[in-house]
């Protein structure tokens, strides 16, 4: 009688999968805690995907917002690995891939829903890849894809016209110091336009030297007030703040006739507020914003820090076995520039 071949064991089947360091979470909350470093599977690429070689990731707000459940969309599943901004090199690619190939250096944006970041190695779309030139650190392209996509598009809606061809605009940046709103200065000085910028004591002479005109301390009277030291009326405010409400009561004393308020976290009552604008055809408006970040403008943010135009301030380094410390001090809501992690 023929033998039967034994059918291998988990550990088998583990031994012959390529494994790699994945940071995840399985289920809601939890904060730093709630990370897990696991062996997981080195996933493969699809068609139109890279399997990507971790250099460096971002960490942003939105991953530990969606840690704490973006309900009913995100996470889609448990065990979760976040992670969306991330720059690396490319080890394969998938079926029908022709702009990349295995040793190119890329910086890309995974989706929220997949997330897949925060691991050695994880699969990019072509679709949202560029090519990330020697000039541009991996550290430095990390910090752009959402954080720097974010604030262009927020740019973009203000009015501004980041080649500097277009009128000059009054634009204030409210948390100038954070991810968002370091890149969010320096393109709006890129547009020619004339920046205030709210931030803390301990950021000014920094958000100063990223090319702020006017620089408000957040817990002074003007800062609360978001008055313009020089007395000027805005005509755009991106609003870069993680959990801050401003009134309209604030803002409506401080704009131009036709100003926009780009609220970049907003909650019930920017909806309602900007509803209400629009059923009454106010020409002050406060507006939402969910970016949707492009490749061409990833590849335009890439391209303005080869060329020196654009800086990527880096708040601090974690390794990938310490990843859990760079999202504490992502939820602690006080970086200055940007939080990385690198493999
Ligand atoms: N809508 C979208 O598509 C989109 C995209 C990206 C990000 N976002 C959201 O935008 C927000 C900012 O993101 P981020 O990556 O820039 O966050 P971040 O890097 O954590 O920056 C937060 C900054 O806010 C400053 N801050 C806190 N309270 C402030 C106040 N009252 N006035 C002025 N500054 C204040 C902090 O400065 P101090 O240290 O001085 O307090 C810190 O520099 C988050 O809520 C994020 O989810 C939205």
């Amino acid at each position: 009688m023929p033998i039967k071949p034994k059918s291998p064991s988990k550990l088998e089947k583990a031994m012959a999968t390529k494994l790699m360091h994945a940071v995840q979470y399985d289920s809601y909350g939890g904060g730093p805690a709630g990370l897990k470093h696991a062996e997981v599977p080195i996933p493969a690429p699809k068609k139109g995907e890279l399997l990507v070689k971790l250099e460096a990731v971002s960490i942003n707000p939105y991953d530990w917002k969606i840690q704490n459940g973006v309900r009913p969309f995100y996470p889609h599943k448990f065990p979760h690995t976040p992670g969306t901004d991330v720059a690396g090199e490319v080890i394969e690619v998938g079926q029908g891939v022709n702009s990349f190939k295995a040793g190119d250096k890329i910086v890309t944006l995974h989706s929220h829903a997949t997330g897949g970041g925060l691991a050695e190695f994880s699969v990019a779309k072509e679709s949202m890849t560029v090519t990330r030139p020697p000039e541009v650190s991996a550290a430095e392209a990390a910090g752009l894809p959402v954080a720097g996509g974010t604030a262009l598009q927020a740019l973009i809606v203000a009015g501004v016209k980041l080649d500097g061809t277009g009128k000059q605009k009054n634009i204030l940046i409210i948390a100038a110091s954070g991810g968002v709103g370091h890149y969010a200065v320096q393109l709006a000085r890129l547009g020619n336009a004339h920046v205030t910028a709210t931030c803390g004591a301990r950021n000014i002479e920094f958000v100063k030297s990223l090319g702020a005109d006017e620089v408000l301390d957040y817990k002074t009277p003007d800062g609360e007030a978001l008055r313009s030291p020089s007395g000027r009326k805005y005509d755009a405010v991106v609003n870069c703040a993680t959990t801050l409400t401003i009134p309209w009561s604030t803002y409506k004393p401080n704009l131009s006739e036709k100003a926009k308020v780009i609220d970049l976290s907003p909650g019930g009552i920017t909806f309602f507020t900007f509803a209400l604008h629009k059923i009454t055809f106010s020409k002050k408006q406060l507006m939402p914003m969910i970016a949707s970040p492009k490749k061409e403008e990833l590849e335009y943010l890439v391209k303005l820090v080869k060329d020196g135009k654009l800086k990527t301030v880096i708040d601090s380094n974690h390794p990938l076995s310490k990843a859990e410390d760079g999202w504490g001090k992502s939820i602690d809501g006080h970086a200055t520039g940007k939080i990385i992690v690198e493999s």
